[in-house]
């Protein structure tokens, strides 16, 4: 068939299979290796997906497939990236694109020095209709001038959670903890949804979960953004709330407010206007049936994505979340790190 695909998984851990779904799902698409650094994981992937082969060595794959995905804790993510890379292999690599500065400098100088395969970077909210529809708005001037914009996640991420993967919550494999892996979701949805950030001075702490990880289980920032508006970003894992993201946008015409997706704020000075707005967040509604599978909290947006990346590949053009556009929150997640220890504003210098 023309357009035909291979793909290798690499990580058969918890997000593997919305991977897989994803690939096997397109038709001309075949998922043909599950790589895992326990075998074990990777054989129970092949048998439930009947994924033909199977090893512990990403390189093995590299040679033997078109795309891959890169499914491992963020501290491993750099150097399978940039061997993918430099093996001419397309690469769709889950958030956050690293766990350090040094391993994000390591994948975009691989990729300067082998620009041919696409390098996509998961944000799966940016596919959601309503993170769509918000960054209509703000683009066609609705809300006037935005004066503030904010984000907060508010979830529970429990000892056992952590004791179960040792990469969670280290700085090293995981980078950090809530900032870089639950809020980094939102953190991107809401500086794409407002055409980026331009500093951060921010603060975090453990609360909750002290001998458990090393990195912060609450986190605050101030953030300025470049159209001028100012905002926050909250973010905790001790919460009793199991997963709670919120966006608000505030203008002087009008504002929005997003929870878990779903609009609890639509308020504009003209009627009309918000008739509109109503009516087009109400056209967003997602049929149950293309749900994630996995995770609900996951969204909708894994297929989508996997199915852009598909079509960017077979078409050689960009995807609609590039990897360097991915950057951004993984910079504004570091910038956040580095203003705490040093208690200044930290400028941000990629776009979204
Ligand atoms: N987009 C989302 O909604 C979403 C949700 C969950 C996880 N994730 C991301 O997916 C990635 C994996 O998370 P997870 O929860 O599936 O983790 P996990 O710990 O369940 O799985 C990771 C797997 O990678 C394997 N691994 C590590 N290094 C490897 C290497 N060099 N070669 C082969 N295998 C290796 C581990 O053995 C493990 O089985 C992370 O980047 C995480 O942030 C994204």
């Amino acid at each position: 068939m023309a357009g035909e695909l291979t793909c290798g998984i690499i990580g058969c851990g918890v997000i593997a299979p919305a991977h897989i779904q994803g690939y096997q799902a397109i038709p001309g698409v075949r998922v043909t290796w599950a790589c895992d650094l326990i075998e074990e994981k990777a054989r129970q992937r092949a048998a439930e997906y009947g994924i033909a082969h199977v090893t512990r060595d990403y390189r093995e794959v590299l040679g033997n497939v078109d795309c891959i995905s890169v499914c491992t804790d963020h501290g491993s993510h750099a150097k399978i990236t940039a061997d993918a890379l430099r093996a001419g292999t397309h690469v769709l690599c889950e958030k956050a694109l690293a766990a350090t500065p040094a391993g994000l400098r390591m994948m975009f100088e691989a990729h300067a020095r082998y620009p041919y395969p696409i390098f996509a970077a998961v944000f799966q909210h940016r596919f959601d209709a309503e993170i769509r529809y918000l960054k209509e708005l703000v683009n066609e001037g609705a809300f006037g001038t935005i004066l503030t914009a904010g984000m907060q996640m508010r979830c529970l991420r429990t000892e056992e959670y952590y004791r179960a993967d040792k990469w969670r919550g280290t700085w090293d494999k995981e980078g950090g903890a809530v900032l870089i892996n639950q809020a980094i979701h939102f953190i991107d949805a809401l500086a794409w949804i407002m055409g980026g950030i331009e500093a951060v001075q921010g603060t975090y702490t453990n609360l909750t979960h002290n001998g458990v990880i090393e990195a912060e289980d609450t986190a605050v920032a101030m953030v300025r953004f470049r159209c001028g508006a100012l905002g926050t970003i909250e973010a905790t894992c001790s919460s009793n709330i199991d997963w709670e993201p919120t966006i608000a946008i505030h203008g002087s015409r009008g504002a929005v407010e997003l929870r878990h997706g779903k609009p609890t704020k639509i308020e504009f000075e003209n009627e009309e206007v918000a008739a509109r707005v109503r009516d087009g967040f109400a056209a967003c509604a997602v049929p149950s049936s293309v749900r994630s599978a996995i995770r609900s909290y996951y969204g909708e947006g894994h297929s989508a994505q996997i199915a852009d990346f598909v079509d960017a590949v077979r078409h050689h053009r960009e995807p609609f979340v590039t990897a360097r556009s991915a950057r951004h929150a993984v910079e504004v997640v570091f910038g956040i790190y580095e203003s705490h220890r040093t208690r200044k504003w930290v400028e941000i210098t990629s776009a979204v």
